[in-house]
């Protein structure tokens, strides 16, 4: 790729950047400088990239750089050009995620300035400090023939995300950050294109890095159902963008936001919700929940029998929903003794509803489902457990219901929608159901229907028309 200059990356001692430093170093680069905030692990990534170096002359150095601090930025860059003379390609991949989904009116005030601080301040002092360097050193030749695509004094690279272009929920002051570079990428690269010094920003979506590790379970789930290549990528990938941002191969390329997320987001989000619920319960995306069964011990003290998932899960529609069933009772009141009950419940899967029975159901939604007009002639409460979902009756009345918020539905006629996320990600709700009498309305008996959720139902003993 015609690599032939001196790379800085800052924030290499991890993930994204520290695969880029071994793929400069493998590629050809007649230097590489590896800065971050944890030394150790620059020096540990500088020894592999050392060791995968093909220019015979490699030189290479190793720093503890602070990307919130200017004199520690300065210093760095310093450094590196006191080492090699020039910088020719310059990744800014230092930076970090949040530690767990919160609404906005809920952010630490604290965590959003921490957060701008590394990934957008970080990210500003490297782009002044180096760009003061590239725009007055001498322009580097490259093999390729035509001079005006040759000349160049330099490249910088910056980590934004796909989430510098979308907005995920629970997810502000990382979404902010992101904006935030791709917006500071943008304006350097207007800036600085008059020196000869290019900027780009490399907007991946979810990257197989320790910085996602701590959500890796539900990503790999999410990402498998979500991205149309059904996969995280790799850092060997990223590198690769990295390594054609800044090589004379991308000269007409500046101020460019380089998505490369597997077509995740152009993706329409009811296309992503088909085929969704293709593994096991939960929902990829939803927190494995626990059913504790109390008995009674031989002192008749009360004691933990079981804990579980739940029974019965079963896939619904195209794969849109799962549920979950977390118990049944075939009758009131219900026989304990010798945990008949128990051993009822866990038989087989209930009907809709038991007459004079109960039945707790968990459903499982895709993003973006929207179930059919149904009526269940039940007593049935509901609860939001996760996310947002819109509730339709049959008189066009419409209501959003949102965590924790209760509906007492008296055999009502209605439909939900899962619009988690502005329909991009999954949410969960719990019904019970209780048996009612015959309702007349007008003097003529009410039915329940199932519309297109009768095939879900088929097999389970007896489907309501009272
Ligand atoms: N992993 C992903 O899924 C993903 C996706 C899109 C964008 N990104 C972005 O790519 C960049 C790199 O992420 P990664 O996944 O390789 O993370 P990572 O945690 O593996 O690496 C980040 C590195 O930055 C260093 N760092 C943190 N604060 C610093 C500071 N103040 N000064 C200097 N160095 C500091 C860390 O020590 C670490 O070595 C980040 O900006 C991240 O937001 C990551």
């Amino acid at each position: 790729m015609d690599i032939t200059g001196y790379a800085y990356i800052v924030g290499g001692g991890s993930g994204i950047g520290k695969d880029t430093a071994l793929a400069f170093a493998k590629e050809g680069a007649a230097g590489v400088a590896i800065s971050d905030i944890n030394l150790d692990a620059a020096n540990e990534a500088m020894k592999e990239a050392k060791a995968v170096a093909t220019n015979p002359n490699f030189r290479e150095l190793s720093l503890h750089v602070d990307v919130t601090n200017e004199d520690s930025v300065d210093v760095g860059t310093r450094q590196v050009v006191d080492l090699f003379g020039r910088i020719d390609y310059c990744l800014i991949s230092a930076g970090i995620g949040i530690p767990g989904a919160k609404c906005t009116s809920e952010v630490d005030a604290g965590l959003f300035k921490r957060i701008m601080d590394v990934n957008v301040t970080g990210s500003f002092l490297v782009t002044k400090s180096v760009g003061n360097v590239m725009k007055s050193q001498t322009p580097t030749p490259t093999s390729i023939v035509k001079k005006e695509r040759a000349v160049t004094r330099g490249t910088i690279v910056h980590m934004g995300s796909s989430a510098s272009y979308t907005a995920g929920p629970g997810r502000c002051p990382y979404v902010v950050s992101k904006h935030a570079v791709l917006g500071l990428s943008r304006v350097a690269a207007i800036d600085l294109v008059k020196y000869g010094v290019r900027v780009n920003c490399l907007c991946p979506g979810w990257v197989e890095t320790p910085l996602i590790e701590d959500k890796k379970v539900g990503l790999v789930n999410a990402v498998k159902n979500l991205a149309p290549l059904g996969r995280l990528a790799l850092t060997e990938e990223t590198a690769d963008a990295v390594l054609y941002l800044c090589s004379p191969r991308s000269s007409y390329v500046n101020g460019c936001g380089l998505v490369m997320d597997g077509g995740t987001t152009v993706l329409e989000p009811t296309k992503a919700s088909i085929g969704y619920a293709n593994h096991d319960f939960p929902i990829a995306g939803l927190r494995r929940v626990q059913r504790n069964i109390t008995t009674f011990d031989k002192e008749g003290k009360s004691v933990f029998l079981s804990a579980d998932g739940g029974d019965h899960q079963h896939v619904m529609g195209d794969k849109q929903a799962i549920q979950m069933i977390m118990y049944s009772t075939r009758e009131t009141p219900v026989n304990l003794n010798g945990d008949v009950d128990v051993e009822k419940a866990a038989e087989k899967r209930p009907p809709v509803f038991y007459p004079n029975g109960t039945v707790l159901r968990m459903i499982d939604f895709a993003p973006d489902v929207e179930g059919p007009m149904h009526r269940v002639m039940a007593l049935v409460y509901g609860v939001i457990l996760e996310g947002i979902f819109e509730l339709t009756l049959d008189s066009g009345e419409k209501k959003i219901l949102r965590e924790g918020d209760i509906i007492v539905q008296r055999a009502a006629a209605h439909k939900w929608k899962n619009i988690t996320g502005n329909g991009t990600m999954p949410g969960r709700m719990l019904y019970m159901l209780l048996d009612i009498e015959d309702y007349y309305f007008n003097e003529n008996k009410v039915e329940g229907y199932m519309g297109a959720l009768a095939k879900e139902h088929e097999n389970e003993g007896r489907v309501p028309s009272k």
